[in-house]
């Protein structure tokens, strides 16, 4: 029988969990992220920083990557945990836009407190997607 699927705050808690594994020694700014398929499956992810700075991975695209990763592309809902709420950066929302503007996204913070909730469409309106690239 296939699991519960997880509400959306056993979804942050998942987030906030998986946050004490970020690798953020030079922001100190640990994020987490929880990414609810379609399918009822969760994939994490964390933010991952470098010496060399550029190179760094946010949570999100982390918990994307590796939900592409095993095959799945649909998405319901991603929870972010950081210290004090932030919301996901614009590499993310465009990363996480290629896969649907009707992915609700929450940012919580530390404790678990929500403090932002919206429609990716919200957070990234007039998205660049592949309707704009002019295909000969
Ligand atoms: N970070 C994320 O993981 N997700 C975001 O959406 C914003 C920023 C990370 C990148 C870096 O490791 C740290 O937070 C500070 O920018």
């Amino acid at each position: 029988m296939a699991p519960d699927r997880l509400s959306n705050e056993e979804l942050v808690e998942r987030a906030r969990e998986v946050r004490n594994h970020a690798y953020a020694p030079y922001s100190e700014y640990p994020v987490g992220a929880a990414l609810l398929t379609r399918s009822g499956n969760v994939f994490e992810g964390v933010n991952v920083e470098n010496a060399a700075y550029p190179t760094t991975m946010c949570a999100e695209r982390n918990a994307v990557f590796t939900a592409v990763s095993q095959g799945e592309r649909a998405f319901d809902v991603i929870a972010v945990v950081t210290e004090n709420g932030g919301e996901p950066c614009g590499a993310c929302r465009q990363v996480l836009s290629e896969f649907g503007l009707d992915l609700l996204v929450i940012a919580a913070d530390a404790h678990g407190n929500i403090k932002m909730q919206a429609k990716l469409s919200e957070l990234l309106p007039n998205a660049f997607g592949p309707q704009d690239l002019i295909v000969p």
